[in-house]
């Protein structure tokens, strides 16, 4: 969940770390630190709010040593305060640590350490953990074949329950930094006399772009010129160095006000880079590299299951719908964090979905162990390579969309729906769809890059809209079939990033219920295309219309409602159903985008929210 940056080498290290930390404050931020080894001890600095309290707050004292670890945090044990910030230092000042994840067991081992005379000044689990090290650290003996700083943070995690990703100084190992992971994604960077250490590689592609994920129960020592890993055990571990193609231009904002923004403008680029070699040569079907399951074994399957959370489980939806649609094959979907809880009846022949922008939130991660526990192969649908899913998963397909930095999902989310929609074209073209079927999908998915920057010259239209609904305290979104799923999408980034109440609904349910919610205070964003059931969306209006109740029809080219119904109209290009759900995202991502910024939020880092979530 939070931003994690350590660094020992030529530099100063302050300076890269709070670099790094501004370029994770889409992880966690409620509150920053820094702690740098110098002049025999441990500087430190710590603010709540944003990285650049703490770089005020840095400024104030001389950080100058060469190693040194930073923090942003999402608070899960203790209140948002300068205290409860990262690094903590043990209570015999002898050792540093920043953390990601929770120490279930913290309470028991605090007893523990208080009765053996150590001291707490913050509520966090990660104090506790850290005067854990400072426990076996002071009571290891020196010893020729091992560093004794990993020895002593083996033993203590061997004591740790939980998850964590965790980076730790000791006051008289000055060069060295011991990181380890359970749960929490950690990088290493390999650079040119220096060795760094993050949660993600946006904080280390400055630098170096070598990396060396680390994987669950890897224990890491780094020195400027070295690294070793072993693992939890002490065994040995050949480290796999890979390079990252991701530049650190991908990760800066540019001309725009804010990321969320610049990344649903940089959708048309980001389909064709998820789309980019995944055509068969007849133009009839899909292809895909890393699926690692043969398309003999793929005509095995009988039925799909798909886990995810958030705005992923949203577009699981929609390639549900897609799926039974085209390839006529029956899907499931599910919250992640249910399904590994549910313990549902499951057939043999069934193939696993698991859906995630980063690779790390934690139900996911989960979901999918318990699939594979059962016997299933998992194939993962992700953004960000290398990440903790993509590894473990038996297979997969990438989006290949670059870094995605703002909370709200947008770009990651199309890029979803197109791969989804090509899995469904893949499995169909397998079974009932025909040649020319296939093709005519094909030309269709290949033409959503064009079709999105026509919606997207909606722009200055739904900002206009924005400014007039941006009042209001709740919203209704109203879709059907596979428009329903971004319905739902719609009413989630409104509630993230504008903090407006609203739901999404399939649009002939809300009269079942949210209809009582409907009156000139709520207005209903309705999502109706060209289409069979067109005349029904059109009935659930005027039900609307009936009670006063406002409307955004958002139509696609050519439809004509009934005079005075629709209070606004925003029109989006006509398009093959396999793309549409892609077209209709933009309107309802720039429609809470616009809300937002008129309310003055904080759209990149909207309050309580971080990027992804790697606690349960
Ligand atoms: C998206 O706008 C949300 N911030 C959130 O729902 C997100 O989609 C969810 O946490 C899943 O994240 P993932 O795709 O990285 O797994
Ligand atoms: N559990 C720790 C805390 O509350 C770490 C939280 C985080 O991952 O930022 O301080």
């Amino acid at each position: 969940m939070c931003g994690i940056v350590g660094y020992v080498g030529k530099h100063k290290a302050a300076p890269f770390i709070i670099e790094g930390l501004k370029r994770l404050e889409y992880r966690g931020y409620d509150s920053a630190g820094v702690a740098v080894l110098q002049d025999g001890g441990f500087t430190v600095a710590k603010k709540i709010g944003r990285v650049a309290n703490l770089e005020v707050e840095a400024a104030k004292i001389k950080l100058n040593g060469n190693y040194g670890i930073g923090h942003t945090r999402w608070a899960t044990h203790g209140g948002v305060t300068d205290a409860n910030a990262h690094p903590h230092i043990s209570s015999d000042g002898q050792i540093a640590m920043i953390h990601n994840g929770v120490i279930e067991n913290y309470s028991k081992i605090k007893k523990f350490l208080l009765e053996k005379g150590y001291t707490f000044k913050s509520e966090t689990d990660t104090e506790v953990l850290c005067n854990l090290v400072a426990y076996h650290y002071a009571k290891e003996p020196v010893s020729a074949d091992e560093s004794r700083f990993v020895s002593a943070v083996r033993k203590s995690l061997r004591h740790a329950e939980g998850t964590y990703g965790i980076v730790i100084m000791a006051l008289d190992a000055p060069g060295e930094l011991v990181t380890a992971r359970k749960g929490s994604p950690l990088i290493l960077g390999i650079g040119d006399g220096e060795s760094i250490v993050a949660s993600d590689v946006a904080a280390i592609v400055s630098r170096t772009q070598s990396v060396v994920y680390l994987k669950d129960n890897e224990v890491a020592h780094l020195t400027p010129k070295d690294f070793t890993i072993t693992t939890l055990e002490a065994g040995e571990v050949t480290p796999v160095i890979d390079k990252v193609n991701w530049s650190i231009e991908d990760s800066e904002m540019g001309n725009y006000a804010h990321f969320m923004e610049k990344e649903i403008f940089e959708q048309p680029t980001a389909l064709e880079n998820a789309m980019r070699g995944r055509f068969a040569e007849d133009g009839s079907t899909a292809q895909f590299g890393g699926l690692n399951i043969s398309p003999n074994e793929f005509r095995q399957i009988d039925r799909f299951m798909f886990c995810a959370c958030g705005t992923a489980l949203h577009a699981c939806m929609v390639t549900e719908h897609q799926i039974e649609r085209f390839a006529r094959l029956p899907v499931e979907c599910d919250y992640a964090s249910e399904f590994r809880y549910r313990n549902i009846p499951l057939f043999r022949n069934t193939l696993f979905f698991v859906m995630s922008q980063s690779g790390e939130t934690i139900d996911t991660l989960a979901a999918m162990r318990e699939a594979k526990r059962k016997g299933y192969k998992v194939l993962a649908i992700n953004n960000v390579v290398g990440s903790t899913i993509a590894r473990e998963a038996d297979g997969g397909i990438y989006q290949h969309v670059g870094p995605e930095v703002g909370v709200a999902s947008t770009k990651a989310f199309t890029s979803q729906l197109l791969i989804g929609a090509m899995l469904a074209l893949y499995i169909g073209r397998m079974r009932d769809l025909s040649f020319g079927a296939g093709q005519r999908y094909v030309t269709a998915l290949k033409s959503s890059p064009d079709l999105v920057r026509k919606a997207l010259l909606q722009a200055p239209h739904i900002k206009e809209i924005a400014k007039r609904y941006a009042h209001y305290t709740d919203m209704l979104f109203l879709g059907r079939l596979s428009l329903f799923p971004i319905a739902l999408e719609g009413a989630l980034k409104l509630k993230e990033i504008s903090y407006i109440h609203a739901e999404g609904y399939p649009a002939a349910e809300m009269k079942h219920g949210p209809i009582a919610l409907i009156s000139e205070k709520c207005p209903s964003v309705f999502l109706a295309p060209n289409g069979e059931i067109l005349n029904k969306i059109v009935s659930s209006m005027q039900e609307i219309k009936a009670r006063k109740g406002k409307i955004i029809a958002i139509i696609t080219e050519g439809v004509e409602l009934p005079e005075g119904l629709a209070d606004e109209t925003i029109v989006v290009p006509d398009c093959h159903e396999a793309v549409l759900p892609i077209v209709y995202s933009v309107p309802v991502q720039l429609l809470s985008y616009y809300i937002a910024v008129e309310r003055g939020c904080d759209v990149d880092k909207p309050r309580n929210l971080a990027k992804s979530v790697t606690v349960e």
